[in-house]
């Protein structure tokens, strides 16, 4: 006998009273603590000239990229990711015990299986939290953030904290000079509670994919080196962000004119110049940070929310419109306000 999906064979009498038992509402989720990690070893582009047929001159022109962080030997992505969770734990006032789930989202994890969430829950002291790493490539942050701010809003968890970490190094091919100057490792992470007092918080998610694309920026599982069609990647990349963002502010009820900050992914300088100028938004309120910290994937974002702040261009109440686009493609945007509120602690 076929059984019935709305019950899952359980009679209905013995599953209603139980339904109702167990729904019940969160608070609005909202950001509140940021903090990054990003390794010692700088690479200049000076060095990348040294041993490549290329130029200063022509990186810089074509992405903004002038240097990049890369892991040191020995050093895992896991002790990264975990800094970067501590010092935003640290900022938003919280401890790891306090956390009730760990997302960290990545392409580049120390081992293949177990991911690097698990490892960081138990280094941060989360003894109670579930954990698990996302794999949406560069916009893994921004998927893992709806889905924080999900479980806060459902009542599912009451802190998360969301993490991009990556060391694209090891999948970058050093000796071929189109792809070797784009990317760079660091680690960003967020915590998302949940608050009375917000407004905005997070919201306004529009998450896309096209699986069409696979083949237009991927690396394969047994020779994972980053392969792409830039100019393919580029056309989409500024299409669907602009796309994306716009309606995000649509469902969020705001405008372009009430985004102080748009901190989308930091690919290179040329797309997000390009998406900004669509989306009429002056260069003060772009963020940038594509020439020191190159291209990190699902850090990147993170890694700009926490140098935003250090450089004071992001203040408690501001309103952050996030984008992001990558390998599938899968692209998404969202909104949040920057630490608005009081958070509720565990
Ligand atoms: N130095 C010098 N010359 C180079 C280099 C280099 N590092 N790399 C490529 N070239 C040459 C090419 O060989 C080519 O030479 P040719 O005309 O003699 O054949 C010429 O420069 C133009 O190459 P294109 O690939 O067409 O250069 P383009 O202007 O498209 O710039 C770039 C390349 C920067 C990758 C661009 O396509 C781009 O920004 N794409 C977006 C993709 C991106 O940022 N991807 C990152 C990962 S995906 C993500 O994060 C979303």
């Amino acid at each position: 006998m076929a059984i019935d999906p709305r019950t899952n064979g359980a009679s209905q009498a013995a599953t209603a009273p139980r339904r109702a038992r167990i729904r019940r509402q969160g608070l609005a989720a909202g950001i509140f603590g940021v903090g990054a990690a990003i390794p010692e070893r700088v690479v200049t582009n000076a060095e990348l000239v040294e041993r490549l047929d290329t130029t200063d001159e022509w990186i810089v022109r074509r992405t903004g990229i002038r240097e990049r962080r890369i892991i040191g030997e020995g050093q895992t992505l896991a002790e990264l990711a975990t800094d970067a969770c501590l010092r935003a734990l640290e900022d938003a006032g919280a401890t790891g015990p306090e956390v009730d789930q760990v997302i960290v989202s990545t392409i580049t994890p120390d081992r293949l299986t177990p991911g690097l969430a698990p490892e960081v829950a138990r280094a941060i002291g989360a003894a109670d939290a579930g954990a698990v790493d996302c794999n949406a490539a560069c916009a893994g942050f921004v998927y893992a953030l709806d889905q924080a701010a999900a479980l806060v809003e459902s009542g599912r968890a009451r802190t998360v904290l969301v993490c991009g970490a990556e060391a694209l190094s090891r999948i970058t091919e050093h000796d071929e000079r189109s792809t070797a100057v784009l990317f760079g490792d660091g680690a960003g992470a967020v915590v998302v509670t949940g608050a009375e007092d917000v407004e905005t918080g997070l919201g306004g998610f529009v998450l896309r994919a096209n699986g069409e694309c696979a083949d237009l920026l991927y690396a394969e599982g047994d020779f994972p080196v980053l392969k792409m069609e830039g100019r393919e990647v580029y056309r989409h990349a500024v299409r669907e962000m602009v796309a994306s963002t716009q309606l995000a502010l649509e469902r969020a009820g705001l405008g372009v004119g009430d985004v102080d900050l748009f901190v989308a992914h930091q690919a290179n300088s040329r797309i997000l110049d390009a998406a900004a100028a669509e989306l009429d938004l002056p260069p003060e309120r772009l963020y940038v940070n594509v020439d020191k910290m190159a291209n990190t994937s699902s850090a990147s974002i993170p890694l700009a929310l926490a140098q935003a702040e250090r450089e004071g261009r992001l203040n408690p109440g501001d309103i952050v419109a996030l984008a992001a686009f990558g390998a599938g493609f899968v692209w998404g945007a969202g909104v949040a306000s920057w630490k608005e509120g009081t958070s509720v602690r565990a």
